[in-house]
């Protein structure tokens, strides 16, 4: 790319908050610069027909920046978000919208009222607050069940909406009403609901989301793993477990979990057919999704570079792969670190390019400074390597320091996020990283006070997570590895969409665990980040 169309890159960047339309994006890419604005990405993504939107790219872009989709899967398109655009391929060739995954049940709710692929599958506020206005707060995302704050919340005004869904609006939060389990190790003391709701009969946990893409590299099923089911009879086990902890097939995990969505969030008097279940399970499972460009960065597959959902879906997974404790399930090879190595080509490009040989009868040249985009291309490299390699002492992590024998806890990212180039975790096995700590709470979270049936310690959280499903004190505030790909597209972050930006997490996570990151360690690893 020329210095006049890395300009053009820098420029969008700055201009392209969340609300720039796709065919701006395009348009850019093709440096025609023309800047129409319509709405959110998600809004020009359904006004404009894909067919335009392909054929603009085609016919506009001789060489695009934003790459084109495959040419065998035309129906396949890009969505822009505030650092490029993040495209899902399907294993099937395309995204069948006749899928019952797109069907709307009971109250009028399908599972992509939730899960949209134009923001990686999940929800984002921009796009709930366009609903919001579009439809005066009546799309059926908007429903008391669990859109609301409050299932009693007063919804007869546009005022009164705003406020009962506020959660859902400011941070894309879906309330998930849970009973304390009846045989708990705890008991609820306290309640803190500041929308009056929760109670030992049904806790409010304010969640985001999980994307209903890249299932291949999953393990654990829901933030807190409660529909992730065990199965003394299985072979699916973590090992070194007392007792050993058996497992169904992720499979028998989502076909459940999709008939208790039908049920629960789209209020369906009726489950799903066993025959529907296949059938939204086989869609979701064919669907990879990642990002395939980067603003400042150009295409992702470029130059060697092995980003976007095609490479993606290319990766192995199976139960145990590259497990922290007992090394590799199948091999047998121990741990590997070096869980990322989608940008490995990369590392270098931001050096200064060597003077030519000199020229007879001319004065030597001076090396020549990076490209704009080598630069950028060398921080995502960096970032990459930060993510593998920088060590620090994990400590107070239940499920890490309780329960694993791993020696000294001296990790990286990579050591809970350690599926090869996604980012998942392979058997599971869930952590207490502090997100839903009282230290951290919000005033729109509830708080609950927990208190040890046998001991009468107490806790205070705004999420006790695995332990809501399990029952058992040293679960309270375990969460999943979520997968880290096409991240970018589904901000805010953490169960409790606590984060906005990623450079917030990576802050999070530097403060966390004392990790001593450099101001520009923490670009790189956000850099990264924004480019999976
Ligand atoms: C009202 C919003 C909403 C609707 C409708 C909805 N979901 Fe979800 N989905 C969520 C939320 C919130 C979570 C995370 C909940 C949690 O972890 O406690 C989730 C989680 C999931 C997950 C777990 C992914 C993972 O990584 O663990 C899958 C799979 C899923 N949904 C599929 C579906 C399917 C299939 C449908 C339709 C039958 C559907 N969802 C309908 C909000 C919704
Ligand atoms: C001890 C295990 C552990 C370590 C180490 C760890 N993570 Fe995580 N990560 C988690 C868990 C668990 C979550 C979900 C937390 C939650 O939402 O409560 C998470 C969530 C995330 C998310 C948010 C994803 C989403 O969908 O919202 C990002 C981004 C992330 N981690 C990046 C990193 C980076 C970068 C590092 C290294 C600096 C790191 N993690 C180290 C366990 C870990």
């Amino acid at each position: 790319m020329n210095s006049s169309a890395q300009l053009h890159w820098q420029l969008s960047k700055r201009r392209a908050q969340m609300s720039i339309a796709i065919l701006t994006l395009l348009s850019l890419a093709a440096c025609g610069g023309s800047s129409t604005t319509a709405g959110s990405a998600d809004n020009a993504a359904q006004a404009v027909p894909p067919d335009t939107i392909l054929t603009g790219l085609v016919t506009t872009a001789p060489a695009p920046a934003l790459a084109a989709p495959p040419a065998d899967q035309p129906s396949l398109i890009p969505f822009a978000n505030e650092e490029g655009a993040v495209l899902t391929v399907s294993s099937t060739g395309s995204i069948d919208k006749n899928n019952a995954f797109f069907k709307a049940f009971g109250n009028g709710r399908s599972c992509a009222t939730c899960h949209q692929e134009s923001q990686g599958w999940s929800i984002s506020p921009d796009s709930l607050q366009a609903r919001f206005a579009q439809t005066n707060g009546d799309d059926p995302v908007f429903r008391l069940v669990d859109g609301a704050n409050s299932p009693n919340a007063l919804v007869a005004t546009i005022d009164q909406k705003r406020l009962a869904y506020s959660m859902l609006l400011t941070k894309g939060l879906i309330r998930v009403g849970l009973p304390v389990p009846a045989d708990a190790e705890f008991t609820l003391i306290k309640v803190d609901d500041p929308y009056g709701y929760a109670s030992t009969k049904e806790v409010s946990l304010f969640r985001r989301p999980m994307p209903t893409t890249n299932l291949k590299f999953l393990s654990t099923v829901m933030w807190d793993g409660r529909e992730t089911f065990t199965d003394a009879r299985s072979n699916i086990c973590i090992r070194n477990t007392r007792p050993l902890q058996c497992f169904s097939s992720t499979d028998v995990d989502l076909l459940h979990q999709s008939n208790s969505a039908v049920t629960g969030h789209a209020q369906a008097a009726q489950g799903l057919t066993a025959a529907e279940q296949r059938s939204i399970v086989d869609f979701e499972k064919t669907l990879f999704t990642a990002q395939i460009t980067s603003l400042v960065a150009g295409n992702l597959t470029d130059a060697g570079a092995k980003g976007g959902p095609a490479e993606l879906a290319k990766n192995n997974f199976y139960f145990g792969i590259n497990d922290i404790e007992a090394g590799d399930y199948l091999t047998g090879a121990p741990f590997d670190r070096n869980v990322m190595n989608m940008f490995t080509a990369w590392r270098g490009l931001d050096r200064p390019v060597p003077p030519n040989p000199p020229v007879q009868g001319r004065p030597p040249q001076p090396p020549q400074p990076p490209t704009a985009i080598n630069l950028a291309r060398g921080s995502i490299a960096r970032g990459e390597q930060i993510f593998n390699n920088k060590p620090f002492n994990i400590t107070r992590v239940a499920g890490f320091n309780d329960e694993l024998r791993v020696p000294l806890q001296r990790a990286t990212c990579a050591s809970c996020h350690s599926v090869g180039n996604v980012g998942s975790h392979s058997v599971p096995r869930l952590f207490n990283t502090g997100v839903s700590d009282a230290s951290l709470r919000t005033p729109d979270m509830p708080l609950y006070t927990l208190r040890n049936k046998l001991t009468g310690e107490t806790v205070e959280t705004t999420d006790p997570g695995s332990a809501m499903a399990t029952g058992k004190w040293k679960d309270i505030g375990r969460f999943k590895v979520p997968s880290l790909r096409a991240i970018e597209a589904r901000s805010p972050y953490f169960h409790n969409g606590g984060m906005v930006e990623i450079s917030d997490v990576v802050r999070f996570y530097d403060k966390r665990f004392n990790i001593g990151l450099t101001p520009q360690e923490v670009i790189d690893l956000s850099e990264f980040l924004k480019v999976l």
